[in-house]
């Protein structure tokens, strides 16, 4: 979602920024903003559409400032267009936001009946408006931040630069945000995410909600000063050096970070299997050994909830422990019933996303431990857990998740096998070994799946089916497609079609069937009940199977041998590639999709 890049220090803020809001593109946005403090002014450029627009204009203008904020913006409350883009600033003081903030109507009307006046249809912009009312009252900067900050509701970051001086000031609710410090060059930074600092903070400052943040840079030394709302000092939160490295985030000889982050995979695999079974990583699961839980709640959004599906089957068939899966953003309303015993299991890429910090917290309130399987370290998500379980799938630049499905869900699976107390070094070494060799064979037939794509990517629509483990790849496969190449897909437990969906088949409608060696013929009927209906069948079955090269229009042909429980995520490997292909004679925008963010850090 919302990007935010902020500098202070002795050089041009202006390269930073920018380098910073690129590194944040992918996360999904539609206008960019930079606002600097050029002699005594606060000078804003602002453009709708790519960071391109804002670019040309500042090549145009070539601006100087030390000190300077950056933002860019995924849409919530206003259309998209100049005025709404970020910076909102007056004669004051200039903002940027990322979330929402609730009471935004009401206090919009009440200010302006006390005669303030606004320029855009932004909640964020109600911000600076009751910044600058405090102010004007005869308040401190770092009071009216105060004040402000406590007058709105729902989760946000902003980070403010004032026309008084160069510092930067950063505050948070449940939203990301962190500050950076380079001591060598005497820089501050602030940034909705590490990436954005990676090669120009190596000490980073994790704040924890409602804490202000103030950069400073002297002549001689930069300070990062925290505060409580009361303005004493605050210690609520968390120093970590930047470790990321910037080659980590290079799309390398690939055409699409997507693409680039498919191909990770096999290595990824081994990596992850090492970490858990030989290495480090085997502390952690042989504190599960034994370990059940009443009920597992798994919950997550998107991908990472697909994954949660695929986890549940785990914790069922091999540990059979009691699993529910929820959608984050029902989970937090439904009211679910919690007993002492129970677990919340979250799962999240990110570790920031809104819905499911949200669902964490809910389980936190009524007193039963979190657990999450995660990517990014030190996120939010990662903080506020008891017990985390790292998928180390790098940087995931490519907003169409791929390379965390499949690290999510075989963390989910080593984390059952350690529970289970079964975690053979060797065989289960092998097992995942064989996964990661039948993905590297897949990456080689990349060629003949986009052949397949060739035939069918003009069609009106895709509905994927599946059975038992492979029915959470059929609605994954749906959504990367959908997500991707802009077209109507749908998934479905192959059982299910006749209850309904089938009414949408004819001959311009592809059925993409799963067709596993589990229920293969339970499966085939279905797939007959389509072609009966003129609809275009392409199965992902088993290869050298008679029966399904006769039924299939389009075949791709995998080795299901001796996979077993990790056939799911081979599987949805090739359906990663499917919907790359098709995305790309569509002549979509495959690594950053219309409409969607790489975190949605809003609900
Ligand atoms: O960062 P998270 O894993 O929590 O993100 C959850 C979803 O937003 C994410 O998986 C989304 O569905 C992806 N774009 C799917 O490819």
């Amino acid at each position: 979602m919302c990007g935010i890049v902020g500098y202070t220090g002795p050089n041009n803020s202006v390269g930073p920024i920018i380098e910073g809001l690129s590194r944040l593109e992918y996360r999904g946005y539609d206008s960019a903003g930079i606002c600097l403090k050029v002699e005594n002014e606060l000078q804003i450029i602002k453009k709708e559409g790519k960071l391109d627009n804002l670019k040309e204009l500042i090549n145009l203008h070539k601006p100087f400032s030390h000190t300077g904020i950056g933002h860019t913006r995924w849409a919530t409350h206003g259309a998209v267009t100049t005025d709404n883009a970020h910076p909102h600033g007056n004669e004051i003081f200039a903002v940027v936001h990322n979330g929402i903030i609730e009471n935004a109507t009401t206090l919009k009307k009440d200010l302006f009946h006390e005669g303030y006046q606004f320029k855009s249809q932004t909640d964020s912009e109600v911000f600076l408006v009751l910044l600058t009312k405090f102010f004007n009252e005869g308040n401190s900067t770092l009071i009216s931040i105060s004040k402000a900050f406590s007058s709105i509701t729902g989760n946000s970051a902003f980070v403010i630069l004032e026309k008084a001086s160069d510092k930067l000031y950063a505050i948070k609710r449940s939203a990301p945000l962190v500050v950076g410090e380079n001591r060598e060059f005497r820089e501050a930074y602030v940034s909705s995410d590490p990436f954005a600092l990676v090669g120009f903070a190596p000490r980073i400052y994790f704040p924890e909600d409602g804490v202000i943040c103030e950069g400073i840079v002297t002549g001689s030394e930069v300070t990062v000063n925290f505060y409580e709302l009361d303005l004493t000092h605050s210690n609520r939160y968390k120093f970590q050096s930047n470790s990321m490295s910037v080659d980590a985030t290079s799309k390398g000889p690939y055409e699409h970070y997507m693409l680039k982050e498919i191909y990770e995979q096999p290595a990824l695999i081994d990596k992850l299997a090492a970490y858990y079974i030989k290495n480090e990583g085997r502390k952690i699961l042989d504190e599960m050994k034994g370990f059940r839980a009443q009920e597992w709640h798994i919950t997550a959004c998107g991908t990472a909830w697909h994954a949660g599906l695929v986890i549940k089957n785990f914790l069922e068939q091999v540990n059979h422990q009691k699993a529910s899966v929820d959608i984050a953003s029902e989970f937090r309303y439904r009211h679910p019933i919690l007993n002492h015993g129970d677990v919340g299991l979250f799962i999240s890429q990110s570790g920031e996303t809104a819905d499911t910090l949200a669902s964490q917290e809910l389980c936190k309130e009524k007193g039963i431990p979190t657990f999450s399987i995660v990517n990014v370290e030190g996120s939010t998500l990662f903080r506020n857990a008891d017990k985390n379980f790292l998928i180390h799938a790098g940087v995931e630049i490519g907003v169409a998740s791929t390379k965390a499905f499949t690290l999510q869900a075989l963390t989910g699976y080593l984390m059952g096998l350690a529970m289970k107390g079964s975690l053979d070094d060797s065989l289960h070494y092998s097992e995942i070994k064989l996964l990661s060799n039948r993905i590297s064979d897949l990456c080689g037939q990349s060629d003949f799946i986009k052949d397949v794509a060739e035939q069918i990517y003009t069609k009106k629509g895709f509905i994927f089916t599946g059975r038992g483990k492979y029915f959470p790849i059929a609605l994954e496969g749906a959504l990367k497609l959908k997500e991707i190449a802009y077209v109507h897909a749908e998934g479905y437990a192959a059982g299910e079609l006749k209850h309904g969906p089938i009414a949408l088949i004819d001959e311009d409608i592809v059925n993409i069937a799963l067709v596993g060696p589990e229920l293969l013929e339970k499966t085939l009927s279905n797939v007959e009940e389509v072609k009966a209906r003129r609809g275009i069948i392409v199965v992902v079955g088993p290869k050298n199977h008679p029966e399904v090269e006769q039924i299939a229009d389009a075949y791709i042909p995998l080795d299901f041998n001796g996979l077993q429980n990790l056939s799911p995520l081979y599987v949805n490997v090739a359906l990663q590639f499917l919907a790359y292909h098709i995305a790309k004679l569509k002549g979509t925008d495959i690594d950053k999709p219309r409409n969607l963010a790489k975190s949605v850090t809003v609900e």
